[in-house]
């Protein structure tokens, strides 16, 4: 790390993770490697990091109850999924709660292995900024897309996923009611953000740590992200709606993008209306 002036730390063991098993592979990637990161840059001088973060670490998006005002939803029960009621609910009346814009500020709620070691590395950034007196941009990226994605895998996103159901022939399958709302956001965007960043953390105060969200401030549904990329293979096969639930599963996680604005002076350039379609024919990598 000689001569470099911003390290822009993007490793990471990616994924769910499926067992407890797999609780000590992402403390050690994610966790020790990125303690490793920071510990060496401080050896060679180095005092700001971009640091690849993740929406994960949220946990859960942020609702509004029509009478109650902002609150976290009760859990969703498999009775209801079942049922397909889909819907997070209020604590206290059990209304149906609309999707707010998750800020920054919200507090780190991790529901994984991998998203526990996503706010580790943010916190360990942070102690590293205070302690050595360096500065750190944290990047939480949405849902990521575009060329050169991982083909369907158990972690690759849900858009790859739809796109190789599609090559196959056959028609993307959406769980639940399709309703879930997400912020997609181009791989383009993020390496600008990345830059924007790089340059923003030169001229950060000594000990400072800021998150931003890196979304394309566009929400769309998940059915919406079905049909987008099915439109973009000239064949667009409509999706298939199955009712299929994930217990873990949030309902809807869509960012705000204002901050990142603001600041770093990044704005998605690429909306999911035009880059979804493009990614139906974007090179993946095996
Ligand atoms: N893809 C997304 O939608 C998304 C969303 C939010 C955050 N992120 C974050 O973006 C970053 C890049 O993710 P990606 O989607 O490109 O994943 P990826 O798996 O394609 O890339 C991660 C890379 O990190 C490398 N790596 C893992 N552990 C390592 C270690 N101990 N030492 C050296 N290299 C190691 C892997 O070999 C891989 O090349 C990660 O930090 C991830 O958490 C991605
Ligand atoms: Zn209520």
């Amino acid at each position: 790390m000689a001569d470099v002036d911003v390290v822009c730390h993007q490793a990471a063991v990616v994924g769910a993770g499926t067992t407890t098993g797999d609780l000590p592979l992402y403390a050690a990637h994610n966790d020790l490697g990125t303690a490793a990161v920071l510990a060496a840059a401080t050896e060679v001088g180095i005092e700001r990091l971009v640091l690849a973060s993740s929406m994960v670490v949220y946990g859960d998006g942020a609702y509004a109850c029509a009478e109650h005002g902002r609150v976290v939803p009760s859990a969703r029960i498999p009775q209801a999924l079942a049922a397909g009621d889909f819907e997070a609910h209020c604590p206290s009346c059990g209304q149906t709660l609309a999707p707010l814009l998750v800020d920054e500020d919200a507090p780190a709620a991790p529901r994984s292995a991998y998203a526990a070691s996503k706010a580790a590395q943010e916190h360990y950034a942070s102690a590293w900024a205070r302690q050595a007196g360096a500065a750190v941009v944290a990047l939480r990226y949405h849902n990521v897309y575009g060329p050169g994605m991982p083909r369907d895998t158990p972690y690759s996103g849900v858009a790859a996923m739809f796109r190789s159901a599609l090559e196959r022939g056959e028609a993307p399958r959406v769980f639940e009611d399709g309703g879930q709302r997400r912020d997609f956001v181009h791989v383009d965007d993020v390496a600008r953000a990345n830059l924007l960043a790089a340059t923003a953390v030169t001229t950060a105060p000594p000990g400072s740590f800021q998150p931003y969200n890196v979304a394309s401030g566009y929400p769309v549904t998940v059915a919406e992200v079905a049909r987008l990329v099915a439109q973009g293979t000239g064949r667009p096969l409509a999706p298939e709606v199955t009712g299929e639930y994930r217990l873990g599963d949030v309902r809807h996680v869509v960012a705000s993008a204002q901050r990142a604005a603001r600041d770093l002076g990044f704005r998605a350039a690429t909306s999911p209306q035009e880059g979804l379609p493009e990614f139906a024919s974007a090179p993946l990598r095996p």
